[in-house]
């Protein structure tokens, strides 16, 4: 399209916006609650400590970095044994090759006995996680709320009585964050490691001996661990001075990880979140027509809304499936319709993701196939041709060959496309840029300096380690 064939969408007034947030039940965010100073070191730590890593080498912040707005820039996390090739990590036992298919040559990772793979999903950002509004965790909402006011996250049993069951958290947790931070620990691909293995210390893997459905076990292992360690047995005492030492639980450790995630990466300081706070002046006119774009013309609130930007329910929007799902019987990522047993209409639909920050988090969606945020806004605008038209040559060269591009698979996932997306907007290439200004507008300038929150050394005394290899 020529440029003088657009006509600037017409003016939208800063009063006409606010009626607009108001009719659509945008409000400020909740402010964090005061720092509790010794539960925040407490967390800081176990945030940035490996040890929590059954082979000791991989740590919360390895996929959700400070120095990455708290994601880890990759399509899909790479957790326990991995190593450094060049300027990424990849998991032990994979090597990069090429595979003739009839024509085409997939470029792709063979897996040579490797104990690890790649995780099936994306990591997500961690901010404002905190506030009261979130109901459910995951990119298939399996952590969630229960009608009692607890908490439990769905999971799969493979071993004995295979099938869905529920973690159910103990009554020490004491939100949905500290719910969600019982989980990482307990999967063998991202911190546990499996049995038999050794991390870069040489010392058993004590943790992965335990069998995967035996959480409390697990829980305990790690408190023993931990406990073991004179720095952190001073940080327990001090961040809970009235439980005895040997009533600590692992929910105790997961309550100072989600305090300390709720202080560091609640961010209000983004021009919308400006805006909503009052300041007239935040937004200028190019954003505040792309907020009305997003809000009205574009649809895009009909899912990504309130003031979370997600309504917390999963949609089929549509995506490629890459490489298989959290579970061995999943060939493809079947989202909320395996492990939250949604039903088959519900197939390839993932939670809606909040939107703060989201200029700085590629790649996007569940399994990264986007590495722009522009394609990614894009995609929702035809979801069926961009189906059909991926390209797998954006994507990182490993995730590449793991692209279900089958037509079987792509029909399979049309079949179920959410029907929320429909009528699919038409946006010109000028209404486009303002969405995107929009977009933008949703950006902390806090969110790229948390470099300050990394500590210098953790207590278990092993190296730092983050998603990217570290220069010499
Ligand atoms: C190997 C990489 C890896 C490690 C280590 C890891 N995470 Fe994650 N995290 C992920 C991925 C991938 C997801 C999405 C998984 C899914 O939805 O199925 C996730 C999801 C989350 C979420 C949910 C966010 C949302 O909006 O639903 C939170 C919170 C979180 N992680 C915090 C933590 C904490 C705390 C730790 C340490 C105890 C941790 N993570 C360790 C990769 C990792
Ligand atoms: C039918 C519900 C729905 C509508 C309408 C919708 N989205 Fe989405 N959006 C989603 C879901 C679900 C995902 C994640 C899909 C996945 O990973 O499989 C997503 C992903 C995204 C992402 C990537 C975020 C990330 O962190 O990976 C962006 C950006 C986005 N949407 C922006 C928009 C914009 C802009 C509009 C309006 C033009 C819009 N969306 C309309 C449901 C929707």
């Amino acid at each position: 399209m020529v440029a003088s064939d657009l006509s600037d969408p017409p003016a939208v007034t800063v009063a006409g916006l606010r009626e607009i947030l108001a009719a659509n039940g945008v409000e400020p965010l909740a402010p964090p609650p005061p720092r509790d100073p010794a539960k925040w070191e407490l967390g800081r730590a176990l945030f940035f400590d490996p040890v929590l890593g059954g082979n000791r080498d991989v740590s919360c912040a390895t996929c959700h970095h400070p120095d990455t707005a708290t994601a880890d820039g990759r399509a899909r996390a790479v957790g326990t044994l991995s190593y450094v090739d060049g300027d990424r990590r990849l998991p032990v036992g994979f090597r990069l090759v090429e595979v003739a298919e009839g024509e085409k040559v997939l470029t792709g990772f063979k897996r040579g006995g490797a104990p690890h793979g790649f995780t099936p999903r994306n990591s997500p950002d961690l901010f404002n996680r905190g506030d009261p509004a979130w109901t459910t965790m995951f990119w298939d909402s399996r952590a969630h709320r229960k009608e009692d006011g607890g908490f439990a996250v769905n999971a799969m049993r493979i071993a004995k009585s295979p099938g869905l069951y529920q973690v159910v958290m103990p009554p020490q947790v004491e939100n949905l964050l500290a719910a969600q931070a019982m989980m990482p620990v307990l999967s063998d691909d991202e911190m546990r490691g499996a049995k038999g293995e050794t991390g870069i210390t040489g010392e058993t893997n004590e943790v992965g001996q335990i069998l995967g459905q035996n959480e409390e076990e697990i829980w305990a292992a790690l408190m023993d661990r931990l406990l073991g360690i004179p720095g952190y047995r001073d940080l327990f005492v001090k961040a809970y001075p009235e439980t005895p030492v040997d009533s600590l639980h692992f929910a105790h450790a997961a309550n100072a990880i989600a305090a300390f995630e709720i202080d560091a990466f609640t961010l209000l300081d983004s021009p919308f979140d400006r805006f909503l706070a009052g300041d007239d002046a935040a937004l200028g006119e190019t954003e505040r027509q792309g907020a009305e774009l997003f809000y009205t013309k574009a649809r895009c609130a009909a899912c990504h809304s309130g003031k979370l930007f997600t309504d917390q329910l999963a949609h089929n929007i549509g995506i490629i499936p890459i490489g298989p799902g959290p579970d061995p019987v999943e060939i493809v990522d079947f989202g909320i319709a395996h492990r939250s047993n949604a039903g088959l209409d519900q197939k390839y639909a993932f939670r809606t993701p909040p939107l703060r920050n989201v200029a700085l988090t590629a790649p996007y969606m569940h399994n990264g196939a986007y590495t722009t945020l522009e394609a990614a806004v894009l995609h929702h605008l035809n979801p069926e041709r961009s189906l059909d038209q991926y390209d797998a040559s954006q994507l990182e060269p490993e995730f590449r060959g793991a692209v279900h591009d089958e037509e079987l698979v792509r029909r399979d996932v049309k079949r179920t496309l959410s029907k929320t997306l429909r009528p699919l907007p038409r946006l010109d290439d000028r209404e486009i840029d303002l969405l995107l200004a929009f977009l933008h507008s949703l950006t902390a300038p806090s969110a790229s300096r948390l470099g300050h929150l990394e500590p210098e050394s953790v207590p278990s005394g092993l190296g730092l380690i983050g998603p990217e290899p570290r220069q010499p």
